[in-house]
């Protein structure tokens, strides 16, 4: 070979371990909502900062609204490295083997998003994620969504009006707990199957923050919507812990102010997103909204805080108290 020949090639070769050095690293970030909800917009804004911040070297690949997995498949997925980054909903850490989580399932245990707070931003929180190292994963921050409401196609005052309704839940035994302690019938369902089930009558209603319901245009298969609010729902984000360690340690850093920014983001706008949604129902017209009287409330309070005791050998007796600890909560003055 002559040599002119052999300086192009190797002038190539270079060229092109340059070009793979360049190549910026790719996370996957798969979700099951809407790209219009907190979680979505969420989604978007950390890819974005990490964009920004890592000057490129990182791209996040947001696939929203279960394109790319549905619940379940999505949690084997990060385990095995196929997606890098999700936001469950903490309802769904529990057939993982992290029951504990489904201490923010118990019905009214948080009274607002500052009670919430204190347990997501303080070392309840933190102990909490540090639970889900030995799965292989990383937990880095703690997303808002909203509070749950009952929907049906009849009008749901006190807990007597759901006796019977198959109520679809997310996979989490207090909330299967919670549905029988209305007299009940918990539904187990994939988020990406509810719409269908609710239009063709597999279930005959549900609960879901306001975000949720209208983004899935849920509204349009429901005919009442009552503002029980008697639940949290809100997310873990989570990333593969070997592909979260394995980083660049200045690239890790960057995506870790880049996560700060987003959280701070996500649940800035948590409540304004559910306060529009709504708005959105309530315009649609196809719903009937319903604010339920202290009465009532306290009806359903009534029924379902017993939830919290019977749910103990299953999420710990300890957790639920330092939560108790966390907010003031005290089951007894309910
Ligand atoms: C649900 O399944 O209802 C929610 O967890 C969906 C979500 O991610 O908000």
């Amino acid at each position: 070979m002559k040599l002119s020949a052999l300086l192009v090639g190797v002038v190539a070769s270079v060229m092109s371990m340059a070009a793979y050095a360049q190549q910026p690293i790719v996370i996957k970030f798969s979700h099951v909502v809407s790209a219009d909800t907190p979680k979505g917009k969420g989604a978007e804004f950390f890819a974005k900062k990490a964009d920004e911040l890592t000057k490129g070297k990182v791209k996040v690949e947001v696939y929203g609204n279960s394109t790319l997995y549905k619940d379940k498949e999505e949690m084997e997925a990060l385990q095995l490295g196929a997606v890098q980054m999700l936001a469950p909903s903490l309802a769904k850490f529990g057939p993982l083997g992290v029951k504990e989580f489904e201490v923010f399932d118990l019905p009214y245990i948080f009274d607002s998003y500052d009670q919430l707070h204190k347990v997501t931003t303080g070392d309840v929180g933190k102990q909490l994620l540090s639970k889900l190292e030995a799965k292989g994963i990383r937990g880095l921050a703690y997303w808002d969504n909203g509070f749950k409401s009952f929907s049906a196609n009849t009008p749901i005052k006190m807990p007597a009006d759901l006796k019977g309704k198959k109520l679809r839940i997310q996979s989490s035994k207090v909330l299967e707990e919670q549905i029988r302690a209305l007299g009940a019938l918990p539904q187990q369902m994939a988020f990406s199957e509810v719409y269908q089930a609710l239009q063709t009558g597999v279930v005959d209603g549900t609960e879901n923050p306001v975000s949720n319901l209208y983004t899935q245009k849920m509204h349009e298969v429901q005919k009442h919507l009552t503002m029980t609010e008697h639940g949290y729902l809100g997310y873990a984000v989570i990333v593969n812990k070997k592909f979260w360690d394995g980083l660049p340690a200045d690239i890790r850093k960057q995506l870790e102010d880049a996560m700060e920014q987003s959280t701070r983001y996500a649940n800035q706008i948590a409540k304004i997103e559910n306060d529009n949604a709504l708005e959105g129902v309530k315009k649609a017209g196809k719903t009937a909204v319903y604010v339920p009287t202290k009465e009532e409330r306290a009806a359903f309070k009534k029924a379902l805080v017993p939830v919290h005791q019977k749910m103990e050998s299953r999420i710990g007796k300890e957790t639920i108290q330092s939560v108790y600890k966390a907010t003031g909560f005290d089951p007894a003055k309910m």
